[in-house]
């Protein structure tokens, strides 16, 4: 048998597994209702639409759409991403958007071009894991900032940015969730986004901005990309289709200054020389036929009344001294749990009782958030949704019952 530890880069002998694919392999039970994955709910897909589209692609484009493509991503869905963009705020050419293999890659991008092993980057705290995954795998060390209710405190973000570089530590990346952040499911009003910015300019940093779930907007009016206020292009913006179209087509973009598009594309060439062709151009006719804006309508009009169903089962079946912020977009609640209860363990105990979530400290940097919890309301149906948080509320419960029996 070949000695393969020996034989490892010593990136990869640091990598770990990703707590959430490994979750997901224990949800596949089906008994489990699970509210562990970020997955958008099967039923939102639009496959009649589709199955026209693709058609359609087939029929007038098959022999490009079938063969590979450049590196930075097919022009015409460029450009009408540069038009939905101008909508949003975002004043950007063509030329200046990369198509990804789903944002991930563009994480894993940023990583790469940016991070020395023993680098340090900037995340919030709680933040995206995959986001942590990414960044750890160049064995970078990340800062975390703590989050309130209107996302990342920059004056705690500021105070960290001198300190560090007080002890000359040049931070390589703010790297930030601003709208309905997964998973405290926050958003960053503008004037802090501008402030972000500000703070990017005094101290000459980059700011990475992920923005899945921008569009799955319930009850609050759009705010701005932190990168509609970046003059000078110190901002790349991320965003993807894997939300509001399909994530099994790995398709999304990043938006950065020229010279920034120009490393990425070089460091993305190694990875796979282009995004998947195919939905390149299903997606770009999609939108191209006006499909775009009414879909995402559906799909929030979809998710709003399962988050409402989850916050309302909190209150029914959670002990009162759990707290949680009421998302007003995304796909995730973020509750705390009284004092004394490791979300970690209790997995177990949910697991036994056939209802899954991810635990807070999966999302933390810093070995906090023993109390949090995260709830995926998008992908289970309503009754799922009731029936699960019946079935933790109890869990919960009875974990506070007990603690209080050892004490
Ligand atoms: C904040 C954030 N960034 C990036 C991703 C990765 O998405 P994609 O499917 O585009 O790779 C996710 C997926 O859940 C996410 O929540």
């Amino acid at each position: 048998m070949v000695n393969i530890e020996r034989l490892y880069s010593d990136r990869a002998g640091k990598m770990r597994k990703s707590v959430i694919r490994e979750l997901l392999k224990v949800t596949q039970d089906p008994e489990i209702i699970s509210f562990a994955g970020g997955l958008p709910n099967p039923n939102s897909f639009p496959i009649e639409d589709l199955e026209g589209v693709i058609e359609s692609v087939m029929k007038n484009y098959g022999k490009t759409a079938l063969q590979y493509g450049t590196t930075q991503g097919l022009k015409e869905l460029r450009e009408i991403i540069a038009e939905r963009s101008y909508k949003d705020g975002i004043d950007v050419e063509p030329d200046n958007i990369i198509i990804t293999s789903g944002s991930q890659q563009a994480l894993d991008t940023v990583g790469k071009m940016f991070l020395n092993p023993g680098d340090t980057a900037i995340v919030g705290l709680p933040t995206y894991l995959g986001g942590i995954n990414a960044f750890k795998s160049y064995e970078s060390n990340l800062t975390g900032i703590p989050l309130d209710k209107d996302g990342m405190m920059v004056d705690v973000l500021e105070d960290t940015i001198k300190k560090l570089l007080k002890d000359e530590i040049i931070p390589k990346f703010i790297y930030v969730v601003p709208t309905f952040q997964n998973p405290a499911g926050v958003i960053m009003p503008e004037s802090r986004r501008k402030k972000l910015v500000d703070i990017a300019n005094e101290y000459d940093l980059i700011v990475v901005e992920d923005d899945p779930y921008g569009k799955l907007r319930y009850d609050v009016p759009p705010v701005k990309p932190i990168k509609a206020f970046d003059d000078i292009g110190r901002v790349i913006y991320i965003s993807t289709f894997s939300k509001i179209l399909s994530p099994g087509f790995r398709l999304a973009w990043n938006i950065s200054s020229p010279e920034l598009c120009r490393k990425m594309i070089i460091c993305k060439q190694a990875l796979d020389l282009c995004t998947n062709t195919f939905t390149q151009y299903i997606a770009s006719e999609f939108m191209r036929l006006g499909s775009m804006d009414l879909h995402i309508m559906k799909i929030c009009e979809m998710y709003k009344p399962k988050r409402d169903i989850m916050m309302k089962a909190m209150d029914k079946y959670f002990p009162e001294s759990c707290i949680c912020y009421k998302p007003k977009g995304g796909m995730f609640a973020w509750p705390t749990l009284p004092e004394g209860i490791d979300t970690e363990l209790l997995f177990l105990d949910a697991i036994k009782q056939k209802v899954a979530y991810v635990h807070g400290k999966a999302f933390f940097v810093d070995g906090g958030g023993a109390r949090c919890m995260r709830l995926n309301f998008s992908y289970s149906t309503d009754e799922q949704i009731e029936e699960g948080m019946k079935r933790l509320g109890n869990v919960i419960k009875e974990k506070i019952e007990k603690n209080k029996v050892v004490l």
